[in-house]
C-alpha cells in the first residue's frame, strides 16, 4: 500500500490502522485485561498510601493532644513541633531494589515500615522519653519497633529515638493495621540531622576528617542537650521550692488573722 506524503496524513494513516486492529477481539480482549491488572495493582497502591497517610494523621493528632494536656498540667509545651512525610514512590523503589526486595504492593506493606512518617521535635532529652511513655500507654497502639539512637548514637554522631507504631486505621472494608515510623529528637539532634543529610548525602561527603567533624559537632550539641536539661531541671527545682515556701506563708497568714 501507497504511504500518503506529509505527517499530518501519515498520523491519520497510522490512526486508522490502529483502529481496524482494534476491530480484532481478542486484541481488544487482551488490551482490556491488561489495563485491568495495571489498574488493580495501582489502586492496591493508593489504598495502602491512603492508609499511610491516615494513620500518619491519627499519630500526629494523638501527638497534639498529648501536648496539650501536658501543658494543661505542666505548663510547659514537651513538643517543639511535628513534621510528617509521605515516602515517594521513587524513595519506595529505591529502598526495596537496594534490599533485593520485589516492588510488589504486598512486600511494600510488610517490609517498608516507614511509608508514613513523622517527626517530633523536643525541646528537651527527657521529653522524648515522656511522649514515647505516653504514646506506649495508648492501647491502639502497638510499638513494633524500638532503636534508641540517643542512648547508642550511629557511627556518623547522628542521634533519635525511631519508633515503628502500628495503627488501625478504621475503613469501611474493616479495621487496616497500619505502620508510622516515628523519629523523636531534639531542636539540637534535628539542626545536626539536617545539615550533616545536607553535606553527607547530597554531597556524598566521604572525607574521613570531615566525617570526624561532623561526629564531633554532634558529640558538642549531646553536651549541650544535657546541659540545657540540668539547668531546666534545677529551675523546676527552684520553683517548686518557691511554691511551698508561698503555701507555708499563706497558711501563716490564715493563721494570724485575728480571732473576734
Ligand atoms: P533505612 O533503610 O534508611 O530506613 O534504614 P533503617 O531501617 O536501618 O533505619 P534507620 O534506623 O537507620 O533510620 C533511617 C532514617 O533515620 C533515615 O531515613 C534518616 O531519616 C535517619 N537517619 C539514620 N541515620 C542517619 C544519619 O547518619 N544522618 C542523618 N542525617 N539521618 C539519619
Ligand atoms: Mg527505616
Amino acid at each position: 500500500m501507497e504511504r500518503p506524503e506529509g505527517n499530518t496524513t501519515l498520523k491519520v494513516f497510522e490512526d486508522t490502522e490502529i483502529m481496524d486492529q482494534l476491530q480484532d477481539p481478542r486484541l481488544m480482549q487482551m488490551l482490556l485485561k491488561g489495563a485491568n491488572n495495571v489498574l488493580d495493582v495501582m489502586l492496591d497502591y493508593k489504598q495502602l498510601m491512603f492508609a499511610a497517610s491516615a494513620a500518619m494523621k491519627i499519630v500526629k493528632t494523638k501527638l497534639e493532644i498529648l501536648d496539650t494536656e501536658f501543658k494543661m498540667t505542666h505548663n510547659r509545651d514537651p513538643i517543639h513541633s511535628i513534621q510528617t512525610r509521605l515516602k515517594s514512590q521513587a524513595s519506595i523503589l529505591e529502598k526495596m531494589a537496594k534490599r533485593g526486595i520485589e516492588p510488589t504492593t504486598e512486600n511494600m506493606e510488610r517490609y517498608v515500615s516507614d511509608l508514613a512518617g513523622v517527626r517530633v521535635i523536643c525541646g528537651y532529652v527527657d521529653d522524648i522519653y515522656t511522649i514515647e511513655h505516653l504514646l506506649a500507654e495508648q492501647d491502639d497502639l502497638e510499638i513494633l519497633e524500638r532503636k534508641d539512637y540517643i542512648v547508642s548514637p550511629k557511627k556518623s554522631g547522628y542521634r533519635s529515638l525511631h519508633l515503628i507504631l502500628q495503627v488501625p486505621v478504621f475503613l469501611p472494608g474493616g479495621i487496616r493495621k497500619t505502620k508510622v515510623e516515628v523519629q523523636l529528637r531534639t531542636i539540637g539532634m534535628d539542626f545536626w540531622a539536617a545539615l550533616e543529610h545536607e553535606i553527607r548525602y547530597k554531597k556524598n561527603l566521604d572525607n574521613e576528617m570531615l566525617l570526624k567533624r561532623l561526629e564531633s559537632c554532634a558529640e558538642v550539641i549531646a553536651r549541650t542537650d544535657q546541659e540545657m536539661q540540668s539547668i531546666r531541671t534545677e529551675m523546676e527545682a527552684h520553683e517548686n521550692q518557691q511554691k511551698d515556701m508561698e503555701l507555708i506563708l499563706e497558711k501563716l497568714r490564715r493563721f494570724d488573722v485575728p480571732l473576734p
